[in-house]
């Protein structure tokens, strides 16, 4: 059965922002796929409209053949009977309920939650008590989410989203209220579980290395509009628009923003006859524990960046070396 979700000619307008202009998107089954943009670009709007816990004002959303919503047909599926699971940047769980009430919660309420009547039924025990297994909070279903730290937390909210075996999972920003090391272990733990379960997921965050990192495919979106959907690899290697290259990693533009090449591109000895040299002046080093961030000056007045593994004197007049295939060109 198709169960890629196809978005077309979708837009949203509070009072006088439109938060979402007209757009299309494909969300592919069992594929990892993240919104990134800056704060205030409309991918919670975006998500929330999947969802259908916000009403779009034009546009279509399909699962395979399936309308979930259709402006033209005044067609609109309520929000529990999508099957989408959700997780949600504040966790979203109810402080007056257990760990294993949040989980059966969700059970209860979805359209697969039919036969589930009272805490007791047993097959509903089962599933809450998998899916806490799962996410490794065994023993801790009668504790408060009060009771629990922000990484269990998430965890249980990732356990009722997933406990529906959803056809979709809806992620927004569901990492960015935990500190930076647990982030990274989440981001790892939360992909595997998404993986081995052969969910659907459709990721939003402003954080590009938890998109690069996580994602089979990434899409750019920037005041109300995608910019670029691609593979992580060629959002970084072949940005479509200067924003893209400019909200994903470090660019060294090469005037007029038309063409560019990345730090790690830098030589700083020829290597090839072809390879293009510039003159440039060293501006300011910051060390970054595995090598030098240089920022330096190039002769049409861009600063650039490039990596070393020694600390280069600042003000230096010195030479570096780019391949030209490692130049990119913008279209037109
Ligand atoms: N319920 C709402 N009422 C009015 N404006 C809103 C509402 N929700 C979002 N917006 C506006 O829509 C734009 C996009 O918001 P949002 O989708 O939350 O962006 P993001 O999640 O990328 O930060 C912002 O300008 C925001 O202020
Ligand atoms: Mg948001």
């Amino acid at each position: 059965m198709n169960q890629d979700l196809y978005i077309h000619g979708l837009s949203k307008t509070f009072s006088q922002i439109t938060a979402l202009h007209e757009t299309n998107l494909v969300v592919r089954r069992g594929k990892f796929t993240t919104l990134l943009g800056p704060s205030g670009c409309g991918k919670t709007t975006l998500l929330r409209l999947i969802a259908g816990l916000e009403i779009p004002d034009t546009g279509t959303i399909m699962m395979g053949e399936e309308i979930l919503f259709s402006a033209e047909r005044k067609k609109d599926i309520p929000a529990h009977l999508r099957h989408f699971g959700m997780v949600f940047q504040d966790f979203a769980l109810w402080p007056h309920m257990t760990v294993f009430e949040n989980v059966a919660f969700g059970l209860r309420a979805g359209k697969r939650g039919k036969g589930f009547a009272s805490v007791r039924d047993k097959e509903l025990r089962t599933v809450v008590l998998e899916a806490l297994d799962m996410v490794r909070l065994s023993g801790m279903e009668d504790r408060y989410p009060h009771q629990l730290s922000g990484g269990q937390q998430q965890r249980v909210a990732f356990a009722r989203a997933v406990a529906i075996r959803p056809r979709l999972v809806l992620f927004d920003e569901p990492l960015s209220a935990l500190d930076a090391v647990l982030r990274e272990e989440m981001r790892i733990e939360m992909l595997s579980l998404v993986r081995d379960l052969g969910l659907t997921a459709l990721y939003v965050t402003h954080d590009q290395i938890e998109a690069m990192s996580m994602s089979d495919e990434v899409v750019v979106m920037k005041s109300g509009h995608i910019l670029q959907t691609g593979t992580p690899e060629v959002i970084y290697g072949c940005p479509a628009h200067p924003e893209v290259a400019r909200f994903i990693g470090k660019s060294n533009w090469l005037g007029s923003e038309r063409a560019l090449f990345r730090p790690e591109h830098v030589r700083w000895e020829q290597e090839q006859a072809d390879q293009h040299a510039f003159t440039v002046e060293i501006l300011h080093v910051s060390y970054v524990g595995d090598r030098y961030e240089i920022r330096i000056l190039a002769e049409n007045g861009e600063q650039w960046t490039a990596y070393h593994s020694i600390r280069l004197p600042i003000g230096q007049q010195m030479h570096i070396w780019v391949s030209p295939q490692h130049i990119h060109q913008l279209e037109a």
